[in-house]
């Protein structure tokens, strides 16, 4: 598949408002867990897929550096407008670098396939909400691959999962993604430990009746 086509779904549901996922308040998952996601002072945290998460903004706040990775301008455009937070732009012959002026948010607009490890660094900590779940079952393998190259030693990595019975009227986005098949994809270098799993009702939209349940699960360094 190439760029273009990984991204496109996505571009379609930007430009026709299909971005359910977006919220206008920081994740739950944060504000219960941030703590162990960033234990000390000014962290480096990458948001793959980061869309214009408010919680990057939460991030910035908390004297933290950010840095996302996203495949659509628009969505990358207007979190710093709607953020107002002052930006610089930069061709990469990969995509496009939008940049704070105090540098403290940087955003890649680039397919994540696209990125380059050695550029972006590596990051103490990982917000992972939207993004594992959003990947095309054919690259998950590519994505861990990615994701640990730019792990720091003792990184920490907060990943919000959403878990169903599979069927056969609906298959993500957002995917099934169980905690087995993480650890396939993260076990020899990840120990999992499940912080809170969230059964949705009914009134929290229509997967409901495919037992969906929201479960987030902090990946650290293996012992
Ligand atoms: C489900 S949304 C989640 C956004 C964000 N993490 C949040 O929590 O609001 C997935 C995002 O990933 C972007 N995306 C999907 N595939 C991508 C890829 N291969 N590279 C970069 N961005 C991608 C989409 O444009 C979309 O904004």
């Amino acid at each position: 598949m190439s760029s273009e086509e990984r991204v496109k779904y996505w571009e379609s549901a930007w430009d026709n408002g299909r971005t359910q996922w977006h919220a206008s308040v920081v994740n739950f998952a944060l504000q219960s867990f941030g703590h162990l996601l960033l234990p000390s002072p000014q962290r480096r945290v990458l948001v793959p897929l980061c869309g214009k998460t408010v919680d990057m903004k939460w991030f910035y706040d908390n004297g933290h550096s950010v840095v996302g990775i996203e495949g659509v301008e628009m969505p990358v455009k207007e979190f710093y407008e709607e953020n107002g937070i002052p930006y610089t732009t930069e061709e990469l012959p990969w995509g496009k670098l939008y940049k704070s002026k105090d540098q403290r948010i940087q955003l890649y607009c680039c397919d994540l396939f696209q990125a380059k490890p050695e550029v972006l660094g590596k990051f103490d900590a990982v917000w992972d909400r939207g993004s594992l779940v959003a990947i095309y079952e054919e690259d998950r393998e590519r994505y861990s691959q990615f994701m640990k190259a730019v792990l720091a030693p003792d990184f920490r990595y907060l990943v919000n999962l959403m878990q169903y019975r599979p069927n056969e009227e609906f298959s993500g986005p957002p995917r099934n993604v169980p905690n087995e098949l993480v650890l396939q994809l993260f076990g020899d270098v990840c120990e999992l430990q499940v912080l809170e799993t969230l059964k949705w009702s009914k009134e929290e939209g229509p997967w409901y009746d495919y037992g969906m349940q929201e479960v987030v699960a902090l990946l650290t360094p293996k012992k």
